[in-house]
């Protein structure tokens, strides 16, 4: 059944777990999710990109959360916009019936430039108070992701904000967040720790340094009610880095989020957790595999088949680990 961001986050909160949220462009992918999903008891929060939306099309992003929901109706589900960069993003996806948008303020509308505290404030708070009027939830962003090892802020297409920037752009302050949250009444925030987006976030094991999980301690300190988001949050396990290597991939060493980390983090009010590259990963890594171990291989389902499969299992990992299972 459709539920929405703040129900789903409430109940997390309620009995202490976290949600992974999953990226889908496609069929395939909704289905690992589900069917993930549906063997561990776990509620489910599907977020789609703006990129996304534009790849499979609004109608047949509907349809399809139609049919997973028609299909696994006892699993909850929350459909997600995944960085709305303006109103417009965020009521065209309530329409076409997501239950709860992001409006990422923390980047000006072009996904260039950090945008001033208050462009965000002004442009969140209007989006909550269209949202809430319609009974969708949202969630907002105060700080701008990007690695403090290098000082590279980055800009939501994945390519580097301009200009270095300082570790008070980098890392969420708890003051601000305080004003943030009462002023524009979201009901989730993501916030900025060090993580980043895509598959090269740290170029060693993460340590406190370029990972700064003291931040999400000082943040819930401060607002202990509030679900806090943290994006960024794939963990490019080395055996998927494996995998896709060992098949003709040329993906250099990375590291991601510890899990560890992560699970930390639920202890300090993190409710929904952001992954995509972990998925892409997955799915891609056995595109390589069995287009190099059979090289006559033509029926996409091929293809597809084994990398829904990976895609599930990784899913599965998650919903174990963050304590999501047995809560739907
Ligand atoms: O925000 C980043 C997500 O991984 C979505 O990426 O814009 O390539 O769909 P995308
Ligand atoms: P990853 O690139 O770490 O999977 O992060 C995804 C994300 O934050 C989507 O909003
Ligand atoms: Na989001
Ligand atoms: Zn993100």
């Amino acid at each position: 059944a459709r539920i929405t961001l703040r129900q789903l986050l409430d109940h997390a909160a309620e009995h202490g777990y976290g949600v992974p949220a999953f990226n889908i462009n496609n069929m395939e992918q909704g289905l690992a999710i589900m069917e993930a999903a549906d063997a561990v008891d776990a509620p489910v929060i599907i977020q789609a990109s703006r990129g996304a939306r534009s790849y499979a099309n609004d109608i047949m992003l509907a349809k399809m959360i139609d049919a997973l929901a028609e299909m696994y109706p006892h699993i909850p589900l929350c459909m997600h916009q995944d960085h709305g960069n303006s109103e417009a993003t965020c009521l065209s996806a309530i329409r076409h019936g997501f239950t709860s948008v992001m409006m990422d303020g923390s980047l000006e509308a072009d996904g260039k430039m950090p945008a001033s505290y208050d462009y965000n404030l002004d442009v969140t708070r209007r989006v909550a108070d269209m949202a809430h009027w319609v009974g969708a939830s949202v969630e907002g962003e105060l700080g701008v992701l990007g690695s403090l090892e290098s000082g590279q802020g980055e800009a939501e297409d994945g390519h580097g904000a301009e200009g270095a920037l300082s570790h008070d752009q980098l890392l969420t302050d708890p003051d601000q967040a305080v004003d943030f949250v009462s002023r524009t009444k979201v009901d989730a925030l993501a916030i900025a720790m060090g993580t980043s987006h895509g598959a090269y976030k740290f170029t060693r094991k993460p340590d406190g340094e370029i990972l700064a999980m003291h931040v999400v301690e000082a943040i819930h300190e401060k607002l202990p009610d509030i679900h806090l988001v943290m994006h960024g949050s794939s963990s490019v396990p080395q055996d998927l880095q494996d995998i896709f290597n060992e098949y003709g991939g040329e993906m250099p060493q990375t590291w991601g989020v510890p899990v560890e980390e992560i699970v930390r983090g639920i202890r300090f009010g993190v409710r929904k957790v952001n992954i995509d590259t972990d998925c892409r990963l997955a799915m891609t890594g056995m595109f390589r595999k069995v287009a190099s171990e059979n090289k006559a291989e033509f029926d996409p389902r091929k293809f597809l088949k084994p990398a829904m499969d990976a895609m599930r299992d990784l899913c599965r990992a998650r919903f174990e680990q963050f304590g999501t299972a047995g809560n739907a």
